[in-house]
């Protein structure tokens, strides 16, 4: 079995202001982009405790957290009362999951960068979204590689918001669009947090 990277901090996760103020952001740059509605099932790509979903549900019908930690999503069952929405969950590797749902969007906050081959990720969202489905990944700008203390899963410092937006292109994506979500202010320097939206045809 695959190590839990998230383990020693899930418990600790939800308590960093400044992670609950970015998920927050990043949730009101979608909600100003997107029209979303109460019959709408999303998928959380990397919920881990469910910040970002938490933010979204009183605007959705339900939302399918997925996350490979076991730990994280431990946290996300905990709070699943708190939730305006019905939830579940599905414990896996993006990549490796076979869906047996398409949803009517995928939504994600600072999960990409752990994703080594983004192609293959754009190609899979694609195939499990409705036709109309839309993405909204949000994650880090380009980054020197000083964001996290320690970068084991970490895969990217970052994007280059241009590449990226050519990658969801090639997979299929249509009306994609980078948007500006949050800046995280470290004591060494700021971080800017991208949103990236598109739509299946
Ligand atoms: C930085 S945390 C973000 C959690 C949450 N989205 C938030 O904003 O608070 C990244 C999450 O992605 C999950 N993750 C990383 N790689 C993954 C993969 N290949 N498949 C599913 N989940 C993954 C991790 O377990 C972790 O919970």
């Amino acid at each position: 079995m695959k190590k839990d990277l998230f383990a020693h901090k899930s418990k600790s996760w939800d308590m960093s202001s400044r992670r609950v103020q970015n998920a927050q952001a990043i949730a009101e740059t979608i909600v100003r982009n997107i029209p979303l509605h109460d019959k709408m099932h999303l998928l959380d790509l990397g919920a881990g405790t469910g910040l970002l979903s938490f933010f979204l549900a009183q605007k959705v019908g339900r939302i399918t957290a997925l996350d490979n930690s076991p730990s994280m999503l431990e946290m996300f069952h905990e709070k699943r009362g708190e939730f305006q929405c019905d939830t579940d969950h599905i414990e896996a590797d993006f990549l490796q999951h076979d869906f047996d749902t398409r949803y009517d969007g995928v939504v994600s906050s600072m999960t990409i960068h752990h994703i080594e081959d983004i192609p293959a990720l754009f190609q899979k969202l694609h195939a499990i979204l409705k036709p109309g489905g839309f993405i909204a990944l949000a994650d880090l700008e380009k980054e020197d590689g000083t964001f996290h203390s320690d970068n084991t899963g970490v895969f990217h410092y970052g994007f280059d918001t241009e590449a990226l937006v050519a990658l969801a292109k090639e997979a299929g994506f249509e009306d994609v669009t980078v948007h500006h979500a949050s800046t995280i202010e470290k004591p060494h320097r700021d971080f800017g947090v991208f949103l990236l939206t598109g739509r299946k045809a």
